[in-house]
């Protein structure tokens, strides 16, 4: 039996302790596939007196995360802290630099700093490189990124969407079932263990911007460019959208979204609540499950669906980094060297075609309705259905909503200007795209 590939854990929270939990459950089938033992040699998180439901007392405990990537007996620092930058940039740093491997779950980092640790693992022991993994960055327990890196490697990958925040389905699958209030079933969420430390990067569609730009580069073969990345949250999802859409043959998912062809110059990354047809696969994706499509030119469209979400799922994905690492599995952290990556600007979402969804809050007065349409009309988008809904009082608020036919986004664009600064709209409206 070779020498054990001896790690170190960073983080013992949600993540962290199901790694170990995992660890000492499927130890021997797991030593079996690797060929060789993962042994934990080294703890460390902030308060060492806390109850995680785990023993630790046969760990060794390090009191300072930063001391890890030092030390001689660590092979691999597993970092499961969270936090683009701060002490878990600062670990993942040093481990690089000490020629150390470096496994995260951390897509916030990645997003952020994905290049530098990458180009920072390429040069790392005098240029031999160290390994740089973050499957479970990406939609949980499902191997999306080896999907991506190894299976369909062969493919000009068109697109590649999907449902990537567990905490945002679990809301939005929760709502429509039990019609519960948002904030209750956000509580409910972050008690599953789902939501981040700061529960705003799941609701305002943050950490599946950052999952979308981490699937878009291995996706397109491109520089991580998360600031491109178009985000719109659920926040202001009500449940009477959740009711127009069912009415309408739809149900409503927070969906990210890229597309970048090599033949189509530039990238385009959205992450935005979608109507989705309730016969689409996507339809029926519940709770904290996530699912990812591909579409490549020639494996054709791939579903990958699984726990986006929880400590299981998560740990499973940490746990098969270091499978790979103690096979000496050793593919580039985006496939190809970073300096082989492509800088693509982001792509016009102006030129995109499709039907969409707008709810206005108006008030309640002759000739609301007219000036909408008139909106419509002079922007040239064509209205396939308008609903309003009951009316409560004269002059109160009420809910009107409309569904184009097919057309380019800039005519929605240039309609809803227009009717900017009307005393009738008392919101911005909602605005979903149709998910074709
Ligand atoms: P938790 O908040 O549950 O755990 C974070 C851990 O980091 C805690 O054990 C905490 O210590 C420790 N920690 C925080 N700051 C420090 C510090 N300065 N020094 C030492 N330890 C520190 O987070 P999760 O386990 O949920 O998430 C971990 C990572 O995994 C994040 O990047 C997250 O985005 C990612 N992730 C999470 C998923 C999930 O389902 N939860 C799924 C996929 C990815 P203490 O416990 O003592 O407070
Ligand atoms: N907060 C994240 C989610 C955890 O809800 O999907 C998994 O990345």
């Amino acid at each position: 039996m070779s020498a054990p590939l001896r790690i170190a854990l960073a983080g013992l929270g949600t993540v962290g302790a199901g790694v170990i939990n995992l660890l000492e459950r499927n130890g021997g089938l797991i030593t079996r596939r690797a060929g060789r033992p993962i042994e934990i040699v080294a703890v460390c998180a902030r308060d060492r007196s806390k109850d995680r439901g785990i023993d630790l007392s046969r760990y060794p405990w390090e009191d300072d995360m930063t001391l890890l990537a030092g030390r001689a007996d660590v092979d691999v620092v597993v970092e499961l802290v969270g936090g683009s930058d701060g002490p878990a940039l600062a670990l993942a740093r040093r481990t690089l630099a000490a020629g150390k491997g470096l496994v995260t779950a951390n897509k916030a980092m990645i997003a952020h700093h994905g290049m530098e640790l990458a180009e920072a693992a390429e040069q790392a022991g005098n240029g031999a490189g160290a390994p740089l993994k973050f499957e479970a960055a990406v939609a949980g327990g499902i191997p999306v990124l080896k999907g991506l890196r190894e299976g369909v490697a062969a493919n000009d990958v068109a697109r590649v969407y999907g449902i990537l925040n567990g905490t945002c389905n679990y809301i939005l699958s929760t709502m429509e079932r039990s019609g519960r209030d948002f904030a209750e079933v956000l509580g409910e969420a972050q008690a599953l263990g789902y939501a981040e430390a700061d529960p705003a990067f799941d609701i305002e569609g943050i950490d599946a911007a950052h999952k979308l730009a981490i699937l878009a580069a291995l996706a397109f073969g491109s520089r991580i460019d998360f600031g491109a990345v178009e985000t719109t949250g659920i926040t202001r999802i009500r449940a009477a959208d959740i009711a127009q859409a069912e009415a309408l043959g739809y149900v409503i998912r927070l969906i990210g979204l890229a597309e970048g062809a090599a033949s189509q110059g530039g990238l385009f990354q959205r992450v935005q609540p979608c109507l989705v047809p309730l016969e689409h696969p996507l339809a029926a994706v519940d709770g904290a499950t996530n699912a990812v499509v591909i579409e490549g030119n020639f494996a054709g469209r791939l579903l990958f669906q699984g726990a986006g979400a929880g400590d299981g799922p998560t740990a499973s994905a940490v746990v098969a980094d270091l499978i790979d690492i103690a096979r000496g599995v050793d593919t580039a952290p985006f496939s190809v060297p970073v300096e082989a990556l492509e800088a693509r600007g982001p792509a016009d979402p102006g030129n995109r075609l499709g039907r969409t969804y707008l709810r206005f809050n108006v008030t309640d007065r002759p000739g609301v309705l007219a000036e909408i349409t008139a909106a419509m009309r002079d922007a040239g988008v064509s209205i396939e259905s308008l609903i309003q809904e009951g009316r409560p009082e004269e002059g109160g608020e009420v809910l009107v909503v409309l569904v184009t036919h097919e057309g380019p986004e800039s005519a929605v664009i240039q309609a809803l200007e227009l009717l900017q600064g009307s005393d009738s709209v008392i919101e911005p409206p909602l605005v979903m795209p149709l998910l074709a």
